[in-house]
């Protein structure tokens, strides 16, 4: 069995990557073998709408036609036996470059004809947000919605899917060396020390959890 975890965020060492570490470390310690891959950094680009992927033609069904650092991300993706994807929560939404490449991984495996699997097997996932904001503000937002919307897209193209937020994260070791008055930061930092260290138990699980999800 193998795992392949996908990190949407620039920090290596920031949120995204400590809760994908330990929902990797679930799924590892549950048999699975486990890969980390951080797409920033990375050659690539958004879909560019060519729609070569609904034509026609012997492509079709055979993925995204675009080349570039993400094809062997998506090759690696179609090798595995289930995702986990982090991803930070940038203006509501997951970051670019995951966003960037669901467009292209889920558009291209998507079926335009009838709401059936295009891919061979199934693929359940995990995926894994982190955000500024607290369970509130994220409600006031709409912002679940956003996290619903992907997993919706996950279940209909691949498989199973279930994600969790978390909320009320650190962005810097030190917070009076930045502009952060508008946070109330007591508050915050008391909320984090509380609930940061659930959310890893949380993601830890949720990997675990996973690899009994995998029908082989
Ligand atoms: C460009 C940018 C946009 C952000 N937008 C939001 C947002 O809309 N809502 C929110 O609650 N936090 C927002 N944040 C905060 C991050 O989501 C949060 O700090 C996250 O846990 C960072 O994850 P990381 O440590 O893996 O990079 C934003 C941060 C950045 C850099």
């Amino acid at each position: 069995m193998k795992i392949l975890g996908l990190n949407g965020s620039p920090r290596l060492k920031g949120n995204s990557v400590q809760l994908l570490t330990e929902a990797l470390r679930g799924a590892n310690d549950a048999g699975a073998e486990t890969e980390l891959i951080s797409l920033y950094g990375m050659n690539f680009k958004g879909c560019r709408s060519c729609f070569a992927c609904k034509r026609k033609s012997p492509f079709y069904g055979k993925g995204c036609a675009m080349k570039d650092d993400f094809t062997g991300v998506m090759e690696k993706l179609l090798e595995a036996d289930a995702w986990i994807f982090a991803t930070p929560i940038y203006n509501g939404h997951m970051s670019s470059s995951m966003s960037a490449l669901i467009e292209r991984f889920y558009f291209s495996h998507h079926n335009y004809d009838a709401h059936e699997r295009m891919v061979e097997k199934e693929y359940p996932s995990v995926l894994i947000y982190s955000m500024n904001g607290n369970p509130l503000f994220m409600e006031k937002m709409g912002i679940e919605n956003s996290c619903k919307y992907d997993a919706f897209l996950f279940e209909n193209a691949f498989g199973g899917c279930k994600y969790m937020v978390a909320n009320a994260t650190l962005q810097f070791d030190d917070y009076s060396k930045y502009h952060t008055a508008a946070v109330p930061l007591e508050k915050k930092l008391k909320y984090n020390a509380e609930h940061f260290p659930q959310d890893l138990q949380r993601a830890y699980e949720m990997g675990k959890e996973l690899i009994s999800r995998i029908n082989l």
